[in-house]
């Protein structure tokens, strides 16, 4: 089975995101009645819960073609240029993490969002001419992890941003549930449960941990993912009861043995734990800050109680300490 053919296709076999669903879905339906594209959508939130997916599936509610392209990738206005030219008019171009854009790029992209109109700079120097394009109309999707870091300008061209939330524990069971069908594997309702309970309230990692626990089930018992092959599995993996890897564990226990619990700063937090500081940020950092296990403070990330309490460890003050 190919990667990605968990992915569902259309709207109606997403599970979860009820609200950005039926807002989609409205804006969807009005621009098909309109015979016009649909308008411009960012969508933001945590990596792993399904901004790809979403934009996926805009094209193929639309009947268009999806052209994808990421921030970094559009290095100068002349890239810019020849994929807004390349566009057939209505089809989607997603832009994955916009924030990324360079500010020439970024300033291009104004009037082609706004007015389908490119300016173009012809030649150099005191000889260089500039003309308008204009572009068939189309629909932008950017995708971000960091809504913060989008220049009011861009994130105003947006007709309609969506937020992502971490998933609840019934709509990743389903998504277990439904993923375990698709790749043919039995599972029992608790071997489900396992799964959906470790997954951090992300599709992508409850995914990747069936899969694992596919495995496991084939190699070291019948091939039926139960509460307790799933358990095993699992542990194998080192990924705990919530769902923390170990990496997250790290990243506490950095805090709370090598700062006294902090604060303690981004890039230092960064160093002493090899990770970069982007992917604790964008990746690590959400969850924990979800579950109150870090708070962030102008002097840096601190560990909360709860966080002593899910590791055993005593907090400063003892037992009836801080948080
Ligand atoms: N697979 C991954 N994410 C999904 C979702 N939101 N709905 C259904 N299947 C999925």
């Amino acid at each position: 089975i190919l990667e990605g053919s968990l992915r569902p296709r259309r709207l109606a076999e997403y599970i979860g995101q009820e609200k950005i669903k039926e807002n989609l879905g409205i804006l969807l339906e009005a621009a098909r009645r309109r015979n016009e594209p649909v308008d411009h959508v960012l969508l933001y939130g945590p990596p792993g819960l399904g901004k790809t997916t979403l934009c996926n599936i805009i094209a193929a509610e639309m009947g268009v073609n999806l052209k994808t392209t990421a921030g970094p990738a559009i290095e100068h206005a002349g890239d810019l240029a020849s994929i807004l030219t390349s566009l057939q008019p209505g089809e989607v171009l997603f832009i994955d993490e916009v924030h990324r854009l360079s500010r020439a790029v970024e300033e291009r992209l104004y009037s082609a969002m706004e007015d389908f109109a490119l300016d173009v700079v012809i030649g150099k120097g005191p000889s260089a001419r500039s003309l308008r394009l204009s572009l068939p109309p189309f629909t932008v999707v950017g995708a971000t992890t960091r809504v913060g870091s989008l220049t009011a300008p861009l994130r105003d061209r947006f007709g309609a941003i969506y937020r992502m939330e971490y998933y609840d524990i019934d709509s990743l069971r389903m998504i277990v549930q439904r993923s375990a069908s698709i790749l043919k594997v039995p599972a029992n309702d608790e071997g489900i449960s396992e799964i959906a309970s470790r997954a951090r309230g992300t599709p992508r990692i409850v995914n990747r941990l069936l899969k694992r626990v596919r495995d496991y089930a084939q190699v070291r018992a019948d091939g039926v993912i139960t509460r307790e092959v799933a358990q095993k599995a699992l542990n194998a993996m080192e990924v705990d009861e919530i769902g923390l890897d170990l990496t997250d564990r790290n990243m506490l226990l950095t805090i709370i043995n090598k700062f006294n619990g902090g604060p303690v700063g981004l890039d230092t937090l960064a160093a002493s734990t090899s990770e970069d500081s982007e992917t604790i940020e964008d990746v690590y950092e959400p969850y924990l800050l979800q579950l109150g296990f870090i708070a962030r403070t102008p002097r840096g990330r601190v560990a909360m109680r709860a966080a002593y309490d899910h590791l055993n460890l005593t907090p400063p003050g003892g037992e009836s300490g801080p948080n």
